[in-house]
């Protein structure tokens, strides 16, 4: 006992504060390192979760910092994916720029809300259920990949299309798209793959 009492007992209680003020440093420094998104970028993806019809995205969950909720690991599976990418500006502020929802038997619309993210570049909702057409709100984007392959979308290719000139790679294909393909999207000066 009497190792515990006088100078020694100090020294250790003095060693534990030190120890546990480290470990707090270390768990909330991991947390810090990963910036956050603008509460709007939060509100614009709980609104595309709802219109998508995607219900197992955890808002409790850093979208940002690569957990399995918001990325799962990439698989070779061409037809499935579950990503949502981020661009994070020196560990503060974050925007979504990726967000790829393959396969998973989604059934809503194309989500109007996009188009409040103000950094998203690429989309992918190939190999779903989803139906109605292309939002007019996404001509505002500067979307380089838009790929809505293997859906229920009908109505005719809207002609604003071309006017995201950003647009490297359009895939439309296998949808219930009718009339003809607009001459507009020869506006589409980056395209590489339609
Ligand atoms: C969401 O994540 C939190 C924090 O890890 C966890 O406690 C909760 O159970 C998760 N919710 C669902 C529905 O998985
Ligand atoms: C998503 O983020 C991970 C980790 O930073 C990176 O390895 C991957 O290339 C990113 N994917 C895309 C398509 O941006
Ligand atoms: C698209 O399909 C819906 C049913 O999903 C139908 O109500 C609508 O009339 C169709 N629109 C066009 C332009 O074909
Ligand atoms: C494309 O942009 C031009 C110039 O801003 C505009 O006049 C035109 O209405 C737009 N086209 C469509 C189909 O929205």
């Amino acid at each position: 006992m009497s190792m515990m009492n006088g100078p020694s007992s100090r020294l250790f209680f003095f060693f534990m504060v030190i120890l546990s003020t480290f470990l707090f440093l270390q768990i909330t420094g991991i947390q810090a390192q990963v910036g956050l998104l603008p509460p709007n970028e939060v509100d614009a993806l709980r609104q595309i979760a709802k219109q998508l019809g995607k219900v197992d995205w955890n808002f409790s969950l850093n979208p940002c910092d690569g957990n399995p909720n918001w990325r799962s690991p990439w698989g070779n599976n061409a037809q499935y994916s579950n990503v949502v990418n981020c661009t994070c500006s020196s560990g503060d502020v974050c925007h979504v720029v990726y967000i790829s929802l393959k396969g998973q038997d989604l059934a809503g619309v194309l989500p109007p809300s996009l188009a409040k993210l103000p950094s998203i570049k690429i989309i992918d909702l190939s190999y779903n259920y989803l139906s109605g057409n292309i939002p007019n709100e996404w001509e505002s984007t500067n979307l380089e990949k838009l790929s809505v392959t293997g859906n229920r979308l009908n109505g005719s290719i809207p002609t604003f299309l071309g006017n995201i000139t950003t647009l490297g790679y359009l895939g439309l294909e296998n949808n219930m798209f009718s009339g003809k393909v607009p001459a507009e999207l020869g506006k589409l000066k980056n395209l590489n793959r339609l």
